[in-house]
C-alpha cells in the first residue's frame, strides 16, 4: 500500500481559488535546495525558478545569457527541496522564441527533467499560440507580461510598461489572450497600480503583480531582492524583509578571524582516535623520518575517517606490528 504525503502539493487550482477566495497569493524566486527549503518552510505556495538566477546567482548582467539546461539544473534543486510549493519554471531567451514547436519541446524538457509543476514564459499576443499548445500538451503555463526582462533591450531599458493609453490597451489585450490561451495565472511586471487592477478586474485568472502594486491576486518577488543576499541590488518595488547579505558576510568575517587568531577549531570540534591506534602507530613510525610512512598515512586517514575505517586500516599495521 502506498504511503500518502505528510503534505500534499499545491496545484494551479489551489492557486486559482485563492483569487476566487480573496486570499492573496505570494509567491517567490528560488535557484537552489536551501533556498526552496526555506521558502517552503516559511509557507509560500508558489515557488518560480526564475531566469532571473542569470542575474542572482551567475552574475551576468541579464537573463539573456541563461539556458535551457542552466534552468534544468536549479530546477532539479528547487524541485528537491519543495515538498508542498508549487514550483514553476521559466522559459529561457531563445528557448521558446522561434514557435509553438520549440516552445513545446522545450517546456516537455522542463517538466520531465526537472519534475516541476509549471513553466513560465513572457509575452503576451505574441507568445499566445506556444501557451495554446503546451496547455493542450497538459503543461501548465504561467504568463508574463508589462517589464519582460528577455526583451529588455527592445523595450530600451527597465522601465515601468502600460503608462500610454496605447501601450495600455495593448497590455489589457496580452492579459486577454494568455487568459484565451488557457495560461492559469500572469505576472504583471512593472505595471502602473490603476492599469494591473484593471487588468486582474477584467480576466478569470490570478495576476500576480511584480513593481505593480497591492491590487493584484498576488505578489511575487525575488528571493535576493527582499532578502538582502546582495546588496548591490536595490529595486524601489522589493522592501527587503532580511539582511541575510550583512549577516552572511559577519558569519564569514568571523570564522576568518577564529581561524587567524586560533580559536577555531576546539577540542569540542575536533575528532580523536583509539589510545591503542595512537601507540601502534607511534611504533610504527621512525621519528626522524622525512617520508611519508605507512604508518604516518595511516594516522593521517585514521584522524579523518570514522571509526570502522580507522579499524580496516589498522588492521594491517596491527599484523606488521605482531608478524
Ligand atoms: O525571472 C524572474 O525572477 C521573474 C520574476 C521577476 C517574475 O520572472
Amino acid at each position: 500500500m502506498s504511503k500518502q504525503p505528510a503534505t500534499r502539493a499545491i496545484t494551479i487550482l489551489d492557486i486559482q481559488r485563492m483569487k476566487e477566495s480573496g486570499r492573496p497569493i505570494t509567491m517567490v524566486t528560488a535557484y537552489d535546495y536551501p533556498s526552496a527549503k526555506a521558502t517552503d518552510e516559511a509557507g509560500i505556495p508558489l515557488i518560480l525558478v526564475g531566469d532571473s538566477l542569470g542575474m542572482t546567482v551567475l552574475g551576468y548582467d541579464s537573463t539573456l545569457p541563461v539556458t535551457l539546461d542552466d534552468m534544468i539544473h536549479h530546477g532539479k534543486a528547487v524541485v528537491r527541496g519543495a515538498k508542498r510549493a508549487h514550483v514553476v519554471v521559466d522559459l529561457p531567451f531563445g528557448s521558446y522564441q522561434s514557435g509553438w514547436k520549440q516552445a513545446l519541446a522545450s517546456g516537455i524538457r522542463l517538466m520531465k527533467e526537472t519534475g516541476c509543476g509549471s513553466v513560465k514564459l513572457e509575452g503576451g499576443q505574441r507568445s499566445a499560440e506556444a501557451v495554446a499548445r503546451m496547455v493542450e500538451a497538459g503543461i501548465p503555463v504561467m504568463g508574463h507580461i508589462g517589464l519582460t526582462p528577455q526583451s529588455v533591450n527592445a523595450l530600451g531599458g527597465w522601465k515601468v510598461q502600460g503608462r500610454t493609453p496605447r501601450e495600455a490597451v495593448r497590455l489589457i489585450a496580452d492579459a486577454k489572450a494568455l487568459e484565451e490561451a488557457g495560461a492559469y495565472a500572469i505576472v504583471l511586471e512593472l505595471v502602473p497600480t490603476a492599469l494591473a487592477h484593471m487588468i486582474t478586474q477584467r480576466v478569470s485568472i490570478p495576476t500576480i503583480g511584480i513593481g505593480s502594486g497591492p491590487f493584484t491576486s498576488g505578489q511575487v518577488q525575488v528571493f535576493h531582492d527582499i532578502l538582502s543576499i546582495q546588496q548591490d541590488r536595490v529595486m524601489k518595488h522589493a522592501r527587503q524583509f532580511a539582511d541575510v547579505g550583512g549577516t552572511m558576510v559577519d558569519g564569514l568575517r568571523a570564522y576568518r578571524e577564529a581561524v587567524e587568531d586560533g580559536s577555531f577549531p576546539t577540542a569540542a570540534e575536533s575528532f580523536y582516535m583509539d589510545e591503542r591506534a595512537l601507540e601502534l602507530i607511534r611504533r610504527m613510525t621512525p621519528s626522524d623520518a622525512d617520508d611519508m610512512t605507512h604508518a604516518e598515512r595511516v594516522l593521517r586517514e585514521a584522524n579523518e575517517a570514522p571509526d570502522a575505517r580507522v579499524e580496516e586500516s589498522l588492521a594491517p599495521v596491527e599484523q606488521q606490528i605482531a608478524d
